[in-house]
């Protein structure tokens, strides 16, 4: 499957139990910084466990463009000799980051502080997604640049020869910009600081630490004020990177839907910051638990146990939540759609600006299948039709969106109709092997002309 290829249109079937063990890809935040990190580094980072969806290879692929030796040596098990910080060479050509605004955002921190010259583009869902909320910041670091109108892809980046530290008050709850602003910080001189009002994931701080950073977070009234000392020696690290609870969130959801399932989704981190939609879920009613809790890598880690659950109620879920399960709403609204009552969802104004804009494209979706779903520009509110009651039938687009494209592909799972969905291709940029994981555990999911 490949978001630049033809569309790979495909067809989820209401289906029988879903049961067994769910083995859901690494996660996609921590493949990517393992590999700028790694590039960061002087000497030789091995990771396993990464996820080799086509983001992250895209990101692979740049950092050897910077002139990291980067190397596969099995299946999600690499190899990355760094350059140290402030050694990235200037690549030869066009840096393609796909259609991943993770990939583009982190890479254009990690170069904008050094004196070389970058011109990044992406697919069309990459190229028409906002970067000025990087490029911003990055000018405050003395960095220049260059793109199409209202800030868009391709965008050139002329990085700074002698940067400045910075002080920055990130004015979206975004870890990209957050991240990006650090990762720049990295080769400017003194102490660069980074204020988010809202907790977003911390993977960056966290992993910075890992490599030897100096950073550290101080919790205030104004928020989370977190402060990095430039121009460190990062040291080279051995990365297990732990499942993705993202990706975990199709085959959980998907057995709370289907009746008579039971299925097990082992390792998967529950990081705070990433781990709302597993709470959400469960004060909807869902017979969610967390086995074998315990703590790897210093981060909270469980297997987690889905079972069917047909009295789950809409709720309102706290907009203080939102960045910590940013990802999972459109699932959620899946999952809504087969709840009693309404789940409003607020506070979701970045849900717009992502691979798709994802309150319209879920709405939509719904829609057309059969569910009410009203929004404004930063809230959306499904109307749930009962357990097993949402009619289907429904063609899906999925807009370039891997989650949207799973996500529809889920519900069809428990409609009373199959659920088309236009192009099931960007699935691979997070979750290549969706297929036949669903397939496993006994999903219905097929390729329309395969
Ligand atoms: C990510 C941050 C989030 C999230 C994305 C991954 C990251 O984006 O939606 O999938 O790895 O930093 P924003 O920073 O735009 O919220």
């Amino acid at each position: 499957m490949s978001s630049h290829g033809d569309p790979i249109p495909m067809t989820s079937r209401p289906c029988g139990p879903l049961k067994g063990e769910a083995h859901v890809p690494g996660d996609k935040s921590i493949s990517h910084r393992s590999l700028i990190l790694g590039a960061m580094a002087v000497g030789e980072t091995h990771i396993t466990g990464l996820l080799e969806g086509q983001d992250v290879l895209d990101t692979a692929k740049a950092m050897a463009a910077f002139g990291a030796d980067v190397e596969r040596l099995g299946e999600g098990e690499w190899r990355v000799s760094g350059v140290g910080v402030g050694g990235f060479a200037e690549p030869d050509n066009v840096i393609d980051c796909g259609n991943s605004g993770t990939g583009v955002r982190l890479i254009m921190g990690s170069m904008a502080t050094s004196p070389i010259t970058v011109t990044f583009t992406g697919d069309a869902s990459l190229n028409g997604r906002p970067m000025a909320r990087v490029t911003d910041p990055l000018a405050l670091f003395g960095t220049q640049a260059v793109g199409r109108e209202g800030g868009r892809l391709p965008m050139t980046l002329v990085g700074a020869a002698e940067p400045v530290p910075v002080r920055y008050e990130v004015p979206v709850p975004s870890a990209q910009v957050k991240s990006a602003v650090l990762l720049a910080g990295l080769n400017a001189p003194g102490q660069t600081v980074v204020i988010e009002k809202e907790a977003t994931r911390d993977h960056t701080e966290r992993m910075l630490a890992g490599f030897g950073a100096e950073i550290s977070t101080e919790i205030t009234d104004d928020g989370r004020v977190i402060t990095l000392t430039g121009q460190p020696e990062l040291k080279p690290l051995d990365i297990i990177v732990p499942r993705d609870p993202s990706s975990a969130a199709f085959p959980v959801c998907a057995a709370l839907l289907v009746p008579g399932s039971d299925v097990l989704v082992p390792n998967i981190g529950l990081n705070p910051t990433r781990a709302g939609l597993f709470y959400t879920l469960q004060e909807m009613g869902a017979d969610l638990t967390f086995e074998n809790m315990r703590e790897e890598g210093g981060e909270p880690v469980a297997d987690l146990r889905a079972r069917y659950s047909p009295d789950m109620k809409g709720i309102e879920v706290p907009p203080e939540r939102a960045a910590s399960m940013i990802d999972e709403y459109p699932i959620l609204s899946c999952v809504a759609a087969n709840a009693t009552g309404q789940t409003v969802m607020r506070g979701v104004k970045e849900l717009r600006v992502k691979e798709s804009d994802r309150i319209e494209a879920m709405a939509s979706g719904l829609r057309a299948n059969g569910v009410t779903v009203e929004d404004g520009p930063d809230w959306w509110i499904v109307t749930g039709k009962g357990a097993g009651n949402v009619p289907g039938g429904g063609l899906c687009k999925s807009h370039l969106d891997h989650r949207i494209a799973m996500s529809f592909l889920c519900l069809g799972m428990a409609a009373e109709k199959p659920v088309k969905v236009d192009d099931a291709g960007p699935i691979a940029t997070s979750f290549p092997i969706f297929e036949p994981l669903m397939a496993g555990l006994g999903a219905q999911v097929v390729r329309d002309n395969g």
